[in-house]
Order: C-alpha cells, then sequence, then structure tokens
C-alpha cells in the first residue's frame, strides 16, 4: 500500500469487522499452472529449473484483500507470509512481543532477531508511516539478514522493521469523516485476520529511512537496495524489473516474476509501456498518467482524454480511489448504496460480464498508449450472501456486494486490485516504465 500521506487499506473498517465471520467461507477457484515456455529473461541460478526470472506463487487472500507471498528471514530460516506491496518499499516482519498482542503473543508470523544467528543490528530506527496521518505507523529498527524467497537466497540483505510498537490502521473513503482512525497498536481483530508484514516493490526512494522526516533530510545515501535490487545485485536475476500477475478475483494463486516476463500470461503479443511519473526528477513512486476511463455502457468518459490524473499501481491496495467525481459515477451506474461509508451494489452486478471500464495511459512518446478493460464482475467483491463476508443487504433484503471502485479527495490516486487483476503489470526501475497488457484468465 502506498505509504507517507496516502492510502492505507490492508483491513478496513467494514472488513476487520468481516474478519470474525469469515475466514474459511470461501471457495476459490485454482488456476492452471501456466506453461514455461514464454518466459523471457533468464536468471543465474540453478536453484529452480525454470528459465526466466525467479517466479514467487503469490496468494489469494481475497477476505483480507491482499496478495501474500512466502518468505523466510534469519539462520535457522523462518518461515513468514508477507502482503506484497508495489506501493512500499520496506520488508518488514511483525516483531515478537507486538504490543498489540503482548504479552501472549502467538507464534508463527512474529520475527524475533534474537534467534537468528545472521542477524546484524544496524542501530537505526525503521519508522513507516502508512495512512493519511503521521499517526499510522510501524515503528522498529533495522537488520541486515538472510532472506530465502522460493529457493532462492539473499544474503546479507537489510530487513527493514520488527517492533512493531505503534500500528495504526486507516481506512480512506472521505477524509473529513476518516481522517484519524485506529492509532496505535495492533488491535486484537488484526491478530485474529492473521496480520502481517510487508514485501515492499516500491522505489528505494520510498524507503521510511529516505521518507521520514525523523530521519534528517532526505539522503540518498542512505537508502539501500530494494528486494528487487538485491536479486539482480547477486545474480538471480539479469533484469531489474519485476512482472505481476494477480489473476481473475476468483483465483486463488497468481505471480510475482522477479527478473522476467511471462508472456503465456497475457493476451497478444506486445506490453505497452507508460513512463513512470517523477517527483522532482526522482522516481518515488510507481505512479503514471492515466488518461481516460470509459464506461461501456453509453461509452461515457468517467475521465477524459484532456484531465489525465496521476495514480499509482499499488499492489497493497484492494480497490481503485479515484477522484470522487468519477468514484461516484460508477456508484451512480450501479445503484450504490452506503452502508458503514462503504460502497455496496447489488450481487446481480457480478454477473454482468458484458460490461466494463476501460482505462487508457499515457504513451511512451512514439509508441500506442496502454489499455487495459476491467469487467465489472472484477470490480465487485463477494462480500455478501453467499459467502457470509460482512453480508450486507438492502432493505428489501436483497443481497449486496462490495463495490471496489472508491472516491478520494486526492491528491493521490491508486490502482489496486480491482484493476491490476485485468492486467499484466512489468514495473522496470531501469526504464522508469511501466508496461502492460491485459491479462490472461484462468
Ligand atoms: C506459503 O506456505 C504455506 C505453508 O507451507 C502454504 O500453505 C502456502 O500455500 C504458501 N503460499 C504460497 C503463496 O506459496
Ligand atoms: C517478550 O516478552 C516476554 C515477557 O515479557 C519476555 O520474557 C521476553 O524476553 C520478550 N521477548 C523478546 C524477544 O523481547
Ligand atoms: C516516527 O515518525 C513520526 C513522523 O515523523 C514521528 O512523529 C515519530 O516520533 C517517530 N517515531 C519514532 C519512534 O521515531
Ligand atoms: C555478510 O557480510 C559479512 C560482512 O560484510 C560477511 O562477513 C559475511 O560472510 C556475509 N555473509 C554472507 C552469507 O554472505
Ligand atoms: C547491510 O547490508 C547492506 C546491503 O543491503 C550492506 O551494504 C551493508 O554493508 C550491510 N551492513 C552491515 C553492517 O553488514
Ligand atoms: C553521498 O556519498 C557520496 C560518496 O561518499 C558523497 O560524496 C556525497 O556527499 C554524499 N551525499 C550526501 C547528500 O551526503
Ligand atoms: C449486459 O447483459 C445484461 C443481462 O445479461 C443486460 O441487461 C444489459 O443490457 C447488457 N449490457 C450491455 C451493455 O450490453
Ligand atoms: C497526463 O495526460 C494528460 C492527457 O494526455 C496530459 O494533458 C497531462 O499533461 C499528462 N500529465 C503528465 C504529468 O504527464
Ligand atoms: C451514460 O450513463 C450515465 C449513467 O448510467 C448517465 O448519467 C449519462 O447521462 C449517460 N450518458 C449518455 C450520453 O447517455
Ligand atoms: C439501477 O436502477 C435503475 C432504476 O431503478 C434500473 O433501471 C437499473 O437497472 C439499475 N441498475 C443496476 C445495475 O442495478
Amino acid at each position: 500500500m502506498k505509504g507517507h500521506n496516502a492510502v492505507q487499506t490492508a483491513v478496513e473498517p467494514a472488513l476487520t469487522s468481516l474478519l470474525r465471520v469469515c475466514v474459511a467461507a470461501l471457495i476459490l477457484t485454482a488456476c492452471d499452472p501456466v506453461s514455461a515456455g514464454n518466459i523471457d529473461s533468464a536468471h543465474k541460478g540453478a536453484w529452480r529449473s525454470r528459465a526466466g526470472g525467479l517466479s514467487v506463487s503469490i496468494a489469494n487472500d481475497l477476505p483480507h484483500q491482499r496478495y501474500l507471498a512466502n518468505i523466510t528471514l534469519g539462520t535457522p530460516p523462518q518461515r513468514f507470509s508477507l502482503t506484497i506491496d508495489s506501493g512500499s518499499t520496506d520488508v518488514w516482519a511483525p516483531a515478537v512481543n507486538s504490543t498489540g498482542c503482548a504479552p501472549s503473543c502467538p507464534a508463527g508470523f512474529l520475527f524475533n532477531p534474537a534467534s537468528s544467528s545472521s542477524i546484524v543490528d544496524l542501530h537505526e530506527v525503521f519508522n513507516a508511516t502508512y495512512g493519511l496521518t503521521p499517526d499510522l505507523q510501524v515503528v522498529g529498527e533495522y537488520y541486515n539478514d538472510t532472506v530465502g524467497i522460493e529457493g532462492a537466497e539473499i544474503h546479507n540483505m537489510t530487513v527493514r522493521g520488527f517492533s512493531s510498537d505503534h500500528v495504526g490502521f486507516h481506512s480512506l473513503l472521505d477524509a473529513d469523516r476518516f481522517l484519524q482512525i485506529a492509532v496505535g497498536n495492533i488491535p486484537p481483530t488484526l491478530y485474529e485476520a492473521g496480520y502481517v508484514g510487508f514485501i515492499g516493490l516500491g522505489s528505494r526512494y520510498a524507503e521510511a529511512i529516505f521518507r521520514n522526516p525523523q530521519a534528517g533530510p532526505p539522503n540518498p545515501n542512505d537508502t539501500y537496495p530494494t528486494i528487487y535490487d538485491q536479486l539482480y545485485l547477486q545474480g538471480y536475476t539479469v533484469r531489474r524489473l519485476f512482472s505481476l500477475w494477480l489473476g481473475p478475483q476468483a483465483a486463488q494463486r497468481g505471480e510475482l516474476l522477479i527478473g522476467g516476463i511471462d508472456r503465456s500470461k497475457f493476451k497478444g503479443s506486445r506490453l505497452r509501456s507508460t513512463p513512470v511519473l517523477l517527483s522532482d526528477g526522482l522516481f518515488t513512486d510507481w505512479a503514471v498518467n492515466l488518461t481516460s476511463i470509459v464506461d461501456s455502457n453509453n461509452e461515457t468518459e468517467l475521465i477524459s482524454e484532456s484531465d489525465g490524473i496521476e495514480v499509482i499501481l499499488d499492489s497493497g491496495a484492494p480497490n481503485m480511489y479515484l477522484p470522487v467525481a468519477v468514484a461516484n459515477a460508477v456508484a451512480a451506474r450501479f445503484n450504490a448504496t452506503i452502508h458503514s461509508g462503504f460502497p455496496y451494489v447489488d450481487c446481480a452486478v457480478r454477473n454482468l460480464w458484458n460490461e466494463s471500464l476501460s482505462f487508457s495511459f499515457s504513451a511512451v512518446e512514439g509508441h500506442l498508449s496502454p489499455h487495459i478493460t476491467v469487467p465489472i464482475p472484477e470490480v465487485v467483491y463477494p462480500f455478501g450472501d453467499p459467502t457470509n463476508i460482512g453480508e450486507v443487504r438492502a432493505t428489501d433484503g436483497t443481497p449486496l456486494c462490495y463495490l471496489g471502485v472508491q472516491g478520494t479527495p486526492g491528491p493521490i490516486y491508486l490502482l489496486g486490485h480491482t484493476f491490476q487483476r485485468s492486467a499484466y503489470l512489468v514495473f522496470d526501475p531501469d526504464e522508469l516504465t511501466i508496461s502492460l497488457a491485459q491479462a490472461v484468465g484462468c
């Protein structure tokens, strides 16, 4: 999720209440394993027979609106399932004795630096801010340690985080109503939800150590290689890019391919690139120019060619967070009603496979602009009957489903899962582009 003055949405209020009732309720369909023949760019390691980058399986944790990848930290390796997040950069796990659960913290997803023989304490404060207010923090310490991902070991990587003393959660809807929520420790509901740390896939200039004003004026010398940098520097990959295929909402698994592009996961033969927008000349976020959104219903332009907006492609954000007028137009189109602050629509909207929203982005000069079509059922969650996750009904008893397009006053807008599931995305920090194509389904 996008950190620092943006949106934090890992667990929204509507969901924290849902979490108690759901967990086992979803039956997801599995995607077929994809053949390995179409992958660009080899890695150097022999640890995986498949050519073309480091393939990391990601699990669609739909009830909690996040994608998880397994990694190990430390020696002996401790296994963690962490949220993949292109909207932040640090990699961190929750510490033992996190104040949200102490003194009886569960084992398993809490990391104890003292029990890793390879750890180096860098004695630097990790202070990451997620969300709209500075109160939403994860505070801890930076360490170097060995990190394992799906067979690849990254030695001497700086593992940020731990000691999540001040974790707050915030959901973005109307800023004036949701400006400050839940500051402090990880509340019990988040433990029940199995709240985990992050695998940040953002720019090194989004590292907390660079962004946090407490660490003094931003100094590029303070930054450290990201996880995809480190895999490249250590020869596990030969290209410093990564690709993301979340798969459709109903898929159990997607793929994060570090160092490669998997051509079997998108339609057509070509990706189209859009330039990453810089901030004062610096690559700070996976931000691009969204130039139009067209509603297939009557070809209405929700955002028109003349007023492109800057959006961050944030794999840590569940929804699309767009200008209020745009979100309202989508909501009105599906007769959305607001429940506990969130838009819900008739679950029958999940059957409208013939309707869609089409997104266009600025082209790289001299090239065609990327277009992605998002079928309407992909922007509506199955929350409500029959999955019984936070069941919401209209006054006449009609089951309602959660709409994954929401409004924000800006200036930062996000395209999260409800957009990304329809796209194959290649994040390239050297070309400073994001390349997109229509994703294949299962
Ligand atoms: C992570 O590991 C757990 C335990 O082995 C396994 O059940 C789960 O499927 C793994 N997740 C992914 C995304 O590979
Ligand atoms: C966690 O808390 C318990 C009880 O206060 C204490 O005995 C233990 O040393 C703490 N562990 C760490 C790693 O700080
Ligand atoms: C973390 O950063 C915030 C915002 O800059 C600051 O208010 C807070 O005091 C910092 N906390 C620590 C422990 O450094
Ligand atoms: C990590 O770095 C330290 C010092 O820089 C070095 O002594 C050690 O061998 C390295 N460990 C690995 C696993 O590369
Ligand atoms: C920690 O790891 C970074 C690479 O991520 C390396 O540059 C640095 O020297 C290491 N520091 C220590 C004290 O081992
Ligand atoms: C960063 O490090 C380089 C090389 O050590 C040094 O010349 C430069 O002044 C440093 N920059 C800052 C902002 O500290
Ligand atoms: C889509 O299909 C539904 C019924 O399946 C129909 O009511 C609706 O008019 C169709 N919309 C379009 C744009 O074709
Ligand atoms: C975004 O696209 C619009 C429409 O093409 C254009 O007017 C605007 O200048 C672009 N903004 C940036 C930051 O590139
Ligand atoms: C298209 O549909 C929207 C909502 O469904 C409506 O507000 C708008 O007036 C329509 N535009 C045209 C040109 O029919
Ligand atoms: C929204 O309400 C209008 C008027 O009742 C109805 O014609 C339309 O079919 C509804 N649209 C959806 C998606 O439910």
